[in-house]
Formats: C-alpha cells, structure tokens, sequence
C-alpha cells in the first residue's frame, strides 16, 4: 500500500527533492505514523530517509516531537511531530515521496534520538507518482513564474567579457528597457541586487547625510524605502498614510508648499505598495509637485506594477525610476534596474557623498566591465533580453490589458466571497487596485497563514501573507507577469477551496464570479 508523508518545513521539502531524481522515492502514511507515534510514547522523532532502491538511506530531516503526547491522547487530528515547530509550520508543506524508507526513531536515552532505529516502514510503491511542485501555481506578488524561454535563456552558459556578444546583449537590454518604461531620455544602469539594492542605488546617488526626500506613506514599502533614506543618514518627510487608499495627492502637495526653502531634493513614491495592492495615481502625483512649484526630483518605484500597469517614464515627467527583475518583468530574483535622466544625474554629480558600486557616473561607461562596476550578471541579463523579447512580441498594450482583464477577474472572485461577510478587498478606492497583486483583508479570528497553508499544501496554489502591519490580516494573490485566465482560475478555485476547508463564511461563487468577469471582457 502507498504511504503518505508530510514533510515541513519548505526548505527541508528542496533537501529532500536532491533525492527525487529518476523517481526513486516513496510514501508514508501519515495514518501509520500517527497511530505508530501516538502507541508507542518512547519515540522522540522521526527521521526521514530516501533511499534508491537497493541503497542504504541517507539521511533526511529529523522531526521532533513538539507537543507531548499526553496532549492528544487517542490521536489528534493533527500531528505536531510532523507540523514541526509552530514558527516553521506557516511554511510547511505536504508532498509525496516515492520509493523512500522512513524512520521513526525511539529515544534511547535523554537527547539521543539519530541512529536508535526502532521502525523502519520499508516503503515500496511504482515510481512515477511524484508530486512536482513545479505543477504547484505560483501566485505570490514576487517571486512571479518564470517563462519558459527565460528559463532557458538563463540556463545558458556564460561568455567570456571580450565576447562580441556581450555588448549585443547588454544593448538589448538597455534598449529593451528603455522601451518598456518609454522613455528617451533617461539612462539604464543595471545592478546585481534585489529592490532593495535598487532604492540603495537611488538613496547612495541622491541623498546625502542631512538631505531631505519627501516619502509620501503608502504602506509598508513606503516605510521601508524612508527607513532605509535614514539608515544613510538622510532626512525621511512622511506623508501620513491611511489603509486602504492610494497616496494623496494634496497631502504631498501640501508637503512640498511647507518646504519654502526647497530642502526637500526628491519625492520618492511607490507605484504599486505589494503589502496593500494599492497604486497610487502618478500623474495627480506630478500635478501635486508642479502645482507647489517646488524643483524636487520624481523618483518613482515600478517594482510591483511595471509591466503590468501603464507607466511612461517621459510622459509622467519622472526623473528616476527604479525596478527589479522578479515581478512583472518575469526573470529570477537579482537583478535591479534605475533609469535616471539628465536632471537626475546633475543632482547625483552635485551629491559629494562617497560611494561606488551603486554611482551612476562611475558606471556611465561604454565598458561592460564598467558598466556593471565589475562582471556583468550575464544569466539575469540573458533572461531579462528574453523577457523583454515576450513582453514586445505581446505588446505592451496587450500586456496592460490582460493584466487589467486579469485583476478584475481577481476582483470579481473576492467581492464575491465578501458576501459571506468575512473577507473584503483591501484597496478601498477601486481605481486604486492594482492590476498586479490583490490584497484580501480578513475578519478577526479568521488566520490567512491558515487558508495560505491549505491553499499550499491541499490545493497546490502558493499565494502571499500580509506583510508589517499587515500580517495575520491579510492574504494576497498575486496575478502579475507570466500569468493567463487559465491560471487565474486555478488559483481562485484553489484558494476558494482552502476558505471552505477552513471554515471561512464566504460564498461559493467566487469563481463562477471570476469566469463571468472574465466572458465579460472577452465580449
Ligand atoms: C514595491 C516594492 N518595492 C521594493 C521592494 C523590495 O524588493 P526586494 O524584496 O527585491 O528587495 C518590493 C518587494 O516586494 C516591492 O514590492
């Protein structure tokens, strides 16, 4: 008989996958484990082997046994030696192993638990029935699913930097850029970094010790990007920020009025705040400056909305923009991108601040070598050119629109499920959702972490927590870059399913709401 193991937490699951390979493995009962566990109060653990067939097992993940038996006498619906400990058991998830030995080990004396076998489930079963979380729908708001032409461009071995193809591939990626974000006049410069190393980029350029920047609060990524301002020592100016609605535009303009003396040298906005599923309104915002007639930069962060939402960079009059490779723009995480335009780069030349591997004229070089202040990041490169091919090869309007048809059918899915009177969509403002991720709020007493898991580990859907304040309040779907109806549906269907396993009051409609959004935009 097949036996079915679940295994916690995530990182353990990839430690086990090293094991997976030509379907070797097999499974436990989680039944037979509880029963043989709950019998015999001796065992301390269990150690979970993998062996080939004809192997001897190499050792996996030991599991304690967090709660006492006592606890549960009789057997408990749930099983805390498998679930690990409670900080780790929000990561957990289920997967079947085929053809693997399991262990449960007995203690022998206080502390020792490895090596005193007391059962070994000799597990047989026919290979080829192995989980692949690959098939599991990855709808977090970043990491984003990686087409398959990105994937293997990345997987391309790399060139040596006198390579003529070298320059082809940064070019493209600089035009390819420059194209997505329309602009003409601004400058890309690419660094091995995630979004935080981009808003490193812009603060190292922009903000020297004692300098102000207007923050306008949209949430917890505003309140990163400020904290971040005064870890190097600058000057963070807060708009205040109210859940659930976008930047307003007159508490910045009334921000930049007060600073008669132009102290102010940038207002750093957040396009698309990923913790609320917020965007803000980027021309109001341009108005909002303009009409205070103050000289500070537009620096605007595209991380969660770029290639996803509308944005033109010279058509918004925005002096910096900054991005990253895992979201909208499909490629793996690790990459950032500034754009920046004359206006920007004479306020960086005029900053004194010491700084290099961020600064912007060190790496305005027609070097490679320069460029990248050393080797240039050539997989994420070759993935970001491939990416940039799909999303041309779409077009740009047709990407806006999907993800706006997309979202909407997102939307629909959740306003249904609000009927219940338990969940309702964060953003209040419906201009201000975001087509690229949805934040859902949950009444009290309900854990998102909870309906997370089940739409994990039961259904195969990844979707995201609440992030800073928001965590234990929200769950977030994210519907962003590589991502069609089909899997939309999926993923609603699978995170419908977890509210019900939950017990969550919400209606049972949400993906009929989703499909008739959906025959409403393909009319
Ligand atoms: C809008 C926004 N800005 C910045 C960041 C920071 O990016 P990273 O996590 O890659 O450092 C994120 C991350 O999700 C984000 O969503």
């Amino acid at each position: 008989m097949p036996l079915t193991l679940a295994i916690h937490p995530i990182t353990e699951i990839r430690f086990a996958e090293r094991f997976l390979l030509d379907g070797t493995v097999v499974f436990v009962d989680i039944d037979e484990l509880r029963r043989l566990v709950l019998e015999d109060s001796a065992i301390a653990s269990v150690d979970f082997q993998i062996a080939r067939p004809g192997e001897s097992c190499r050792a996996g993940p030991v599991f304690d046994i967090v709660e006492p038996r006592a606890k549960s006498p009789g057997g408990s619906p749930d099983w805390p030696g498998i679930l690990g400990a409670p900080e780790t058991a929000g990561h957990g998830t289920t997967h079947v192993l085929e053809g693997a030995a399991v262990t449960v080990l007995r203690e022998q004396s206080p502390g020792e638990s490895r090596g005193a076998t007391g059962y070994v489930l000799e597990m047989s079963g026919e290979a080829g029935d192995v989980y692949v979380t690959d098939m599991r729908l990855l709808h977090s708001p970043g990491p984003t699913r990686i087409p398959d032409e990105v994937v293997n461009a990345m997987a391309r071995q790399p060139t040596d930097l006198a390579d003529a193809r070298l320059p082809l591939l940064i070019g493209a990626c600089e035009s390819g850029m420059k194209a997505l974000l329309q602009t003409e006049r601004a400058e890309v410069f690419f660094y091995a970094a995630n979004g935080h190393g981009g808003w490193e980029a812009v603060i190292a350029n922009l903000v020297a010790p004692g300098a102000a920047v207007l923050v306008p609060g949209t949430g917890h990524f505003s309140d990163g990007w400020a904290e971040q301002v005064e870890a190097y020592g600058g000057v963070a100016v807060r708009t205040p920020y109210r859940e659930g609605f976008p930047i307003d535009p007159a508490a910045v303009e009334a921000a930049l009025r007060d600073d008669t003396a132009h102290r102010i040298g940038a207002v750093f906005v957040v396009h698309t705040d990923t913790a609320s599923s917020t965007t803000c309104d980027l021309v109001a915002l341009r108005a909002a400056i303009d009409a205070a007639r103050h000289p500070a930069l537009f620096v605007v962060d595209v991380v969660a909305s770029l290639a996803a939402a509308p944005f033109a960079m010279d058509a918004l009059g925005i002096d910096v923009v900054i991005g990253a490779s895992q979201k909208g723009l499909m490629v793996h995480p690790g990459l950032a991108f500034v754009a920046a335009d004359e206006r920007a780069l004479a306020f960086a030349r005029a900053n004194p601040t010491p700084r290099f591997y961020w600064d912007w004229q060190r790496r305005q070089s027609p070097l490679s070598y320069r460029k990248f202040c050393g080797t240039p990041p050539l997989a994420h490169l070759a993935g970001l050119e491939a990416a940039l091919a799909l999303i041309a090869h779409e077009g740009l309007d047709e990407v806006h629109a999907r993800h706006a048809r997309l979202a909407r059918a997102v939307q629909a899915a959740v306003t249904s499920w609000s009927e219940g009177g338990a969940l309702r969509l964060f953003t209040q403002v419906p201009a201000a959702r975001a087509v690229s991720v949805t934040a859902i709020e949950v009444a009290p007493g309900i854990d998102p972490e909870a309906v997370r898991t089940v739409a994990r580990e039961r259904f195969q859907v990844a979707v995201a927590g609440g992030l800073g304040p928001l965590a234990g309040r929200v769950f977030r779907i994210g519907h962003m870059g590589d991502v069609n109806e089909a899997m939309v549906l999926g993923c609603l269907a699978g995170v419908e399913a977890a509210l019900h396993v939950e017990g969550v009051a919400c209606g049972r409609n949400g993906v009929d709401a989703a499909i008739a959004a959906l025959v409403e935009a393909a009319r």
